[in-house]
């Protein structure tokens, strides 16, 4: 089966929807590849910081995305991927609560998603990719063999990620998860361009009230099915 043809499961959803850890262990699941296109937008708006270029630069962010010096490595120990930025490890820098804010004005710049665009597709190699992101089934694989729109309440997202941050053993104020995972969504589902919606063909998952377990047999189901 040549790349191209190679099949994609396409999993686009809010912040907080589960998509992440259920990408991660479907593409294990399947032995298929994984591209965390928000890591992507994480990692310019940090390279960004670390470069001092602002924000409302968009000429520098635009080449910074465009010559962005990224691996990602399969983890063993665990089921996701470690990110090198620059020759460094920045997995868990990618992941704060500045980086996050940072991200989602990045990815409102149409010209930088444009000039990551290349960067995704080339993630579809043989035998398959699981995508996680917003735009993965609208934009980046219009074509994709099943498209996945993973949903869930505000107040359960913010719970979500609430419990991951305390398990950290970081401090947080569960109001405050609330109020940036609602400005977050505004933000990706009001920007003019690849707005956080569902594709017209996309099948439509509520996980609220759903185990990970039970998502991940949902979607698999889907795709055997198809
Ligand atoms: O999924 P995430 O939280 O890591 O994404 C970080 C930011 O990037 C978030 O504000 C949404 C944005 N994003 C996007 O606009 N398009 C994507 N395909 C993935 C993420």
């Amino acid at each position: 089966m040549t790349e191209e043809n190679s099949p994609v499961i396409a999993i686009d959803g809010p912040s907080g929807s589960g998509k992440g850890t259920i990408c991660s262990i479907i593409a294990q699941h399947l032995g298929w590849h994984l591209l965390d296109s928000g890591a992507l937008y994480r990692l310019v708006a940090l390279a960004a910081q670390r470069h001092s270029i602002l924000l409302d630069n968009e000429e520098a962010l635009v080449a910074l995305a465009a010559h962005l010096d990224v691996e990602f490595h399969a983890d063993t120990s665990d089921d996701g991927l470690v990110i090198v930025l620059e020759g460094e490890v920045v997995t868990d820098a990618i992941r704060s609560e500045e980086c996050s804010q940072m991200a989602s004005r990045v990815a409102v710049i149409p010209s930088v998603r444009e000039a990551l665009l290349g960067r995704q597709q080339a993630f579809l190699q043989a035998p398959g990719l699981v995508a996680d992101g917003r735009d993965m089934g609208s934009v980046v694989f219009p074509r994709a063999t099943l498209k996945i729109f993973l949903t869930a309440s505000q107040k359960i997202r913010a719970e979500r990620r609430y419990k991951q941050l305390i398990k950290k053993g970081i401090s947080v104020n569960f109001a405050a998860i609330l109020d940036d995972i609602s400005q977050r969504d505004d933000r990706d589902t009001q920007r003019n361009v690849s707005p956080l919606h569902a594709a017209d063909d996309a099948i439509i998952v509520d996980t609220s009230e759903m185990s990970i377990d039970d998502v991940v047999e949902k979607v698999m189901a889907l795709y055997r099915s198809k």
